[in-house]
């Protein structure tokens, strides 16, 4: 699905957002951000820092205690949920394949829950697992468990891309690779997006990860947004000093990054 995105429009914006767990934790506390259509934005973080919290208020598994999401300039509040999530691919480290269905099922999943007839889907499914690396007639049948760690990535991220949404969300998608793997992946999804120019908003903890791949970085602490910026503002104009030992050990990384 592929909707008409001003330039200037960010594609997801969260306005002074606030979300209070019921035990009383803020996992973010003010936070104001917006990513723009066909960029990467990066959202990077120690653990527990709010990460996969900013993520869910996207497509809806979570709502905000105050502040507003708003995902192509309408506040998530007005969408159906459904609808909502059915608009955005979502990449999650385990990727949660259905087990009993194959390959090809698996990717043409969320065509089927829109409605697209059988054909379309197959031939759709067929086409995005080429795109991600994977040959139709070698692996359209198999099970997610006849398929190793990485190829079922791929599946997830195929999966994702099988609408042609403007939009995708990955949490952590790349953490249970191996180093190789993982590098492998992160440079096909990098080139495929730019292909494709599909906004991306990808939580990680690697920096290299996140410099590899991202347009931009937000890097969050303890529910607050720290930074927001390219990959060498981090390095050149750190915002504290918790920026700056964030990326101490990832200085030859930044200054290598593509971007
Ligand atoms: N459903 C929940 N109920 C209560 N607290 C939660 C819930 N989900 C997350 N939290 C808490 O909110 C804080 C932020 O969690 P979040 O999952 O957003 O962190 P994260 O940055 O994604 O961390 P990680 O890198 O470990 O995945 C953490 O302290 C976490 O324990
Ligand atoms: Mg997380």
């Amino acid at each position: 699905m592929v909707l008409d995105q001003e330039v200037s429009k960010p594609i997801v914006a969260w306005r002074d957002v606030r979300k209070v767990y019921p035990s009383g934790l803020a996992a973010l506390d003010g936070v104001t951000l917006e990513a723009n259509a066909g960029e990467v934005l990066a959202i990077l973080g120690t653990s527990g820092s709010g990460k996969t919290t900013l993520l869910k208020l996207v497509n809806r598994l979570f709502e905000p205690s105050s502040g507003t999401i708003e995902v192509r300039g309408k506040p998530t509040s007005d969408w159906d949920p459904i609808a909502l999530r059915l608009s955005i691919g979502y990449v999650i480290q385990d990727v949660g394949l259905m087990p009993h269905l194959d390959i090809l099922a698996n990717v043409g999943l969320v065509l089927k829950l829109l409605g697209h007839p059988k054909p379309d889907r197959e031939q759709r499914s067929q086409e995005v697992l080429k795109q991600v690396g994977l040959e139709p007639s070698r692996f359209a049948g198999l099970r997610p468990h006849q398929l190793s760690g990485g190829q079922r990535q791929r599946v997830g991220v195929a999966r994702a891309l099988a609408a042609n949404p403007d939009l995708i969300l990955m949490d952590e998608p790349f953490g249970a690779l191996d180093p190789i793997t993982r590098r492998e992946i992160q440079a096909e999804f990098r080139d495929l997006q730019r292909r494709l120019k599909t906004t991306v908003i990808i939580v990680t903890h690697d920096i290299r990860e996140a410099c590899h791949i991202a347009d931009r970085l937000a890097l969050v602490d303890a529910g607050k947004l720290v930074q927001v910026g390219r990959a060498a503002d981090f390095h050149d104009k750190p915002a504290s000093d918790f920026v700056k030992s964030f990326f101490a050990d990832a200085e030859a990384v930044v200054l290598e990054s593509p971007r």
